[in-house]
């Protein structure tokens, strides 16, 4: 198959869709690879590290125009709508349910189109979510001892302590993908950690794989008052699948932590679990409410594009071979996990939420597949 990899033109996107090592692999296994001119640019690979293991170098124009198979890292944005086009496969982060005019463009265009973030498992993860998770729950906990220190508007503390003067505290809200990452780094740190979750399950399997280094309590909002009010470090890590996150911590319960607190509001892309929350970008990543200093960036990873590019391209590969190996409608037939990532087939919208969110058609996937026969 003739795979393509764009460029990325996003503001602020740093990753590509494929590196080098991931490129050998798909040549290796007869696939001709084009990567755009500079695409790996932001995560430090040059044309160059792509070329030595025979991928092509080639122009947007010939990227767009030429590749069977496209892979993306963000949706395309309006610049790119003019490219999409009948009988190519674009592989990426679509989240179209929440962009009207991204979805028309590629019904209209007849483009395929299959999400990273809704391909799903029988257990209902979703495994290029995943490494994405992991990446912000560890900058979370970075973040987080940055911003305590005082020349960053902090309360002046080392969240590992020293010999004879206690550790921060540190209240995670949510014991998921996230939650676990932000935990084990504060834990690397030396902080006294605590994680706040609703799940008696997942509090048991935490218990379990961090040999009982943290304290675990059953998230209410009680206990999230009392929690919050002493901690040096909050970060918020719900995620109720597919809600806005709810605001469990109130303005209230901010104005009675200590000043010079941070919290960390990973689920801002979800609107967030703070009241107080409003998302930030990296060049300007916190603000501050009542003393307390927020830190609410929405696309952390983009902070890391170099671990970012390879912890995504780990989890996609696999897919992507499924795709160039079989063709798109042999790849979903063999695997309902990569069925469900199928957003459009041939301009057909083939997932149900987003076809409700925009009040279009919607054709399940098989009908849309033996449309397209
Ligand atoms: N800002 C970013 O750059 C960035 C990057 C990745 C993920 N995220 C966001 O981080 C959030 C968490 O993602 P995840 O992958 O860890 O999800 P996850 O599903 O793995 O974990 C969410 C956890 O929250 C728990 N939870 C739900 N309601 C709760 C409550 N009231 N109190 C305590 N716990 C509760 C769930 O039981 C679950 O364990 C999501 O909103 C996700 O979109 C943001």
């Amino acid at each position: 198959m003739r795979i393509g990899v764009a460029r990325e033109i996003k503001p602020d996107e740093y990753r590509v869709a494929l590196t080098p090592a991931g490129a050998l692999e798909l040549i290796n296994a007869g696939h001709d690879v084009a990567v755009e001119t500079r695409a790996g640019e932001g995560s430090a690979f040059s044309d160059e590290s792509y070329a030595r293991v025979g991928a092509r170098i080639v122009s947007v124009e010939e990227v767009w125009g030429e590749s069977e198979l496209l892979l993306k890292v963000k949706e395309p944005i309006a610049a790119e709508y003019g490219r999409l086009r009948e009988g190519l496969i674009l592989f990426t982060y679509l989240h179209i349910a929440a962009d009207q005019a991204l979805t028309r463009a590629l019904v209209d265009s007849g483009v395929s189109a299959v999400a990273y973030e809704t391909v799903e498992t029988p257990r209902r993860a979703l495994p290029l979510l995943a490494p994405m998770s992991e990446i912000a729950g560890r900058l979370a906990s970075q973040a987080g001892a940055y911003f305590l220190e005082k020349p960053f508007g902090g309360r002046g503390l080392l969240l590992g302590g020293v010999p004879g003067v206690a550790p921060g505290r540190v209240v995670v809200i949510g014991g998921g993908i996230v939650g676990y990452n932000a935990a084990v780094i504060a834990l690397g740190l030396g902080a006294q950690v605590t994680i706040l979750e609703r799940s008696i399950d997942r509090m048991r399997h935490l218990e379990e794989i961090l040999s009982g280094r943290v304290s675990l309590l059953m998230s209410s909002s009680l206990q999230i008052a009392s929690s919050v009010e002493d901690a040096d470090l909050v970060i918020g890590a719900v995620l109720i699948p597919g809600a806005l996150a709810p605001k469990l911590v109130t303005r209230e319960m901010i104005a009675d932590m200590k000043n010079g607190a941070v919290v960390v509001d990973v689920a801002i892309d979800q609107g967030g679990c703070f009241e107080t929350s409003r998302p930030t970008t990296h060049s300007d990543p916190v603000y501050v409410v009542d003393g307390v200093t927020h830190y609410c960036v929405a696309n952390m990873p983009g902070g890391v594009p170099i671990t970012a590019t390879k912890a995504l391209t780990n989890a996609t590969l696999p897919y992507v071979e499924a795709i160039a190996g079989l063709g798109l409608r042999d790849a979903v037939a063999a695997d309902p996990e990569l069925a469900k990532g199928v957003n459009v087939l041939a301009g057909k919208i083939t997932y149900e939420a987003v076809a409700e969110a925009h009040g279009l058609e919607y054709t399940p996937l098989d009908d849309a597949l033996a449309l397209s026969a």
